[in-house]
């Protein structure tokens, strides 16, 4: 098939796109380059068409769906503390990109578009585990942006017939996400500090939760996703259905890379969640996914990829 990855260069995206390759499609990436980078598609640089490229600009998004059948729309600026801090570049990022892929895609007879939701729309409603029906209640202009961009592929199914589909990604880590910003995701910070003898920071008492998701098992429900004959203009939980507390996560880094370590306590961030989990059954049902890599699996071959960078 043809397809196209927005933000091909980043974390999640340079993932799907490798594994998109080595399944024999044909694959473009559309990436304005703010935080992905071309080194991390290295490996596959022959065989990808890259387009630089903001997919907020209609033109941009236009010439990149131009002759595709699939678009996977991986493309974001993924922070709740930076949407805190500067919620129109969220927005723009976050729900203006979405509008105008989803508009370039329907002009152009896309046939699917894939989203890179977010667990963040649960905001901190008190049920675990979350249920794809359960009421979103966004607490950042991350949120906000992630459910906006989703109800605009639900609305883009039942208008024009796109074949829309949602995976809510739960808290996903692995190797190159990007220690490099305060705003970066905390097992990327945390094992960065760790391995670098820098004290690291929790904010809040550290027993706040996640759903922390190794960015394989991510790969494998897109790729599930693109065939999925059922999932049509949903929204899906993808995760590991386990919570992993903050202090739980930095005990068995420290484990894994032989450091006794104190964090640095600072108050709780604004717009942060408390506890996310995932109910996943949905997943299993619609796109016949199941994680296959467990967090201590994932965990340790994210530290033995940020030892290999140093
Ligand atoms: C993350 C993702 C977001 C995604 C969401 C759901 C990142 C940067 N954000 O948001 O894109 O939509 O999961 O999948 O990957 N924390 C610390 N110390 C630090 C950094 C963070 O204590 O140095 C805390 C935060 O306050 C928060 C938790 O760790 O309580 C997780 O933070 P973060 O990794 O930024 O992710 P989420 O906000 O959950």
């Amino acid at each position: 098939m043809r397809v196209l990855v927005t933000g091909g260069c980043g974390f999640i995206g340079s993932h799907l796109t490798e594994a998109l390759v080595r399944e024999g499609h044909q694959v473009r990436v559309l990436d304005n380059f703010f935080s992905g980078k071309r080194s991390n598609l290295r490996t596959v640089a022959r065989d990808v068409e890259i387009l630089k490229g903001d997919c907020a600009d209609p033109r941009a998004a236009a010439r990149a769906v131009a002759g595709v059948e699939v678009v996977y729309h991986e493309a974001a600026v993924p922070s709740v503390a930076r949407s805190v801090d500067d919620p129109l570049l969220s927005h723009r990022a976050n729900s203006t990109a979405t509008i105008t892929m989803l508009t370039a895609a329907r002009d152009a007879g896309v046939r699917r578009l894939i989203y890179a939701g977010s667990s963040s729309v649960y905001g901190d409603t008190p049920t675990l585990p979350k249920r794809e029906d359960m009421p979103t209640r966004p607490l950042s202009p991350y949120a906000i942006g992630k459910l906006t961009g989703e109800q605009y592929l639900r609305v883009f199914h039942r208008l024009y017939g796109l074949e829309t589909l949602t995976l809510r990604y739960f808290n996903v880590f692995g190797p190159r996400q990007d220690p490099g910003s305060p705003y970066s995701g905390v097992i990327s910070l945390f094992t960065t500090a760790l391995l670098n003898g820098r004290t690291p920071v929790i904010y809040g008492d550290g027993r706040q939760s996640r759903d922390f998701t190794f960015v394989e098992n991510v790969v494998r429900a897109n790729l599930l996703a693109l065939r999925a004959p059922r999932a049509e203009g949903q929204a899906v939980n993808v995760a590991t259905q386990r919570q992993i507390t903050l202090l739980q996560l930095l005990a068995e880094l420290s484990k894994l890379i032989g450091v006794k370590v104190k964090a640095e306590k600072r108050p709780v961030r604004r717009g942060d969640i408390r506890h996310s989990l995932a109910h996943i059954g949905a997943a299993r049902r619609l796109l016949g996914y199941k994680p296959t890599i467990d967090f201590e699996t994932g965990l340790r071959r994210t530290v033995e990829w940020y030892r290999s960078q140093a």
